[in-house]
């Protein structure tokens, strides 16, 4: 399975913090942004990624993954060069993609919770159809929202509605069969627009190619759309991590643990840090107990 995260737009809901750094490079307590979604890629077993971004902000990520040896994945880039939606990632990728299944994972949201690395290993096997998250929130007219029967099958999706017809939030995590890109390409830009994801998602539903797995109570799926929820996963992540003294989303642990890397690169990924407090965790996790 190939992974694709998009970390295009313009992030303008926060501005002036997005002014000059966008929105996926911003800091989400220790690390950046997208270092969240690349992990869980990286934990769902899939090391071939294309990174799709905008003109303004390709050369930040090439300085901060190179092609993603170094932490034993294959990472190419594209670039988007106006928001026209999140489904232009498969027309833009589609050489990447190479008629294989593919996850999509927007590069501004954040997953935690025990047991979604193994959960996803079992979904990235994924042949046929397409797979959608749901996740109970308290705000669902923010997101893309599914209207589920009473077996829990899903009726409809609906992009941002003013009267939700359930909780459930479609989070920005998608697994798709080999037809996504004939499908994207299909869809008519909407009134604002842009290609929509939810356009997507209502062919595989109408098709009844469409499987949503709900995100229980033990997970949390972060957002980072406002000033104040992007501060408010920054604490999350501080919360856990000083705590446990263990940290999510370390990109060259999970490397090492993943044995994406041996002992001898995962040395030299810490000798090309400064000295710093990242780099005297890298170095513990070669002395501690595993875990
Ligand atoms: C996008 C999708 C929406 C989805 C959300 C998840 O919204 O359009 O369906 O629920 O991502 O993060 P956006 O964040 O672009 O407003």
């Amino acid at each position: 399975m190939k992974g694709i995260i998009l970390a295009g737009g313009s992030g303008s809901r926060l501005s002036p913090l997005t002014k000059v750094i966008c929105k996926q490079l911003l800091p989400i307590y220790d690390k950046p942004l997208i270092y969240y979604p690349l992990s869980v890629l990286m934990l769902s077993g899939i090391r071939d990624i294309l990174m799709i971004t905008t003109p303004k902000d390709l050369d930040a990520f090439k300085e901060l993954f190179k092609d993603g040896r170094h932490l034993g994945l294959n990472i190419s880039y594209a670039i988007q060069e106006k928001p026209k939606g999140i489904p232009e990632a498969f027309i833009i990728g589609e050489k990447f993609i190479d008629g294989k299944p593919v996850c999509l994972i927007l590069g501004d949201n954040i997953f935690y919770g025990e047991g979604i690395p193994a959960y996803l290993k079992e979904i990235s096997s994924l042949q046929n159809g397409a797979c959608l998250f749901g996740y109970y929130v308290k705000d669902p007219e923010r997101y893309g929202v599914a209207e589920l029967d009473k077996q829990g099958k899903v009726r409809s999706i609906e992009e941002k509605p003013k009267q939700p017809k359930s909780n459930y939030a479609i989070t920005g995590l998608y697994y798709y069969d080999k037809q996504v890109v004939e499908f994207a390409k299909s869809l008519q830009p909407s009134k604002r627009g842009e290609l929509e994801i939810t356009d997507l998602n209502a062919i595989y539903l109408q098709k009844e190619q469409l499987r949503l797995e709900i995100l229980g109570r033990g997970v949390a799926w972060l957002d980072t759309g406002t000033h104040e929820s992007l501060h408010d996963a920054s604490k999350f992540v501080e919360v856990i991590e000083s705590r446990q003294g263990l940290k999510i989303a370390c990109i060259e642990e999970i490397a090492y643990l993943m044995k994406y890397i041996n002992q001898e690169q995962f040395v030299s990924l810490i000798e090309d840090y400064p000295q710093s407090q990242y780099r005297a965790y890298l170095q513990s996790i070669l002395t501690r107990e595993c875990v």
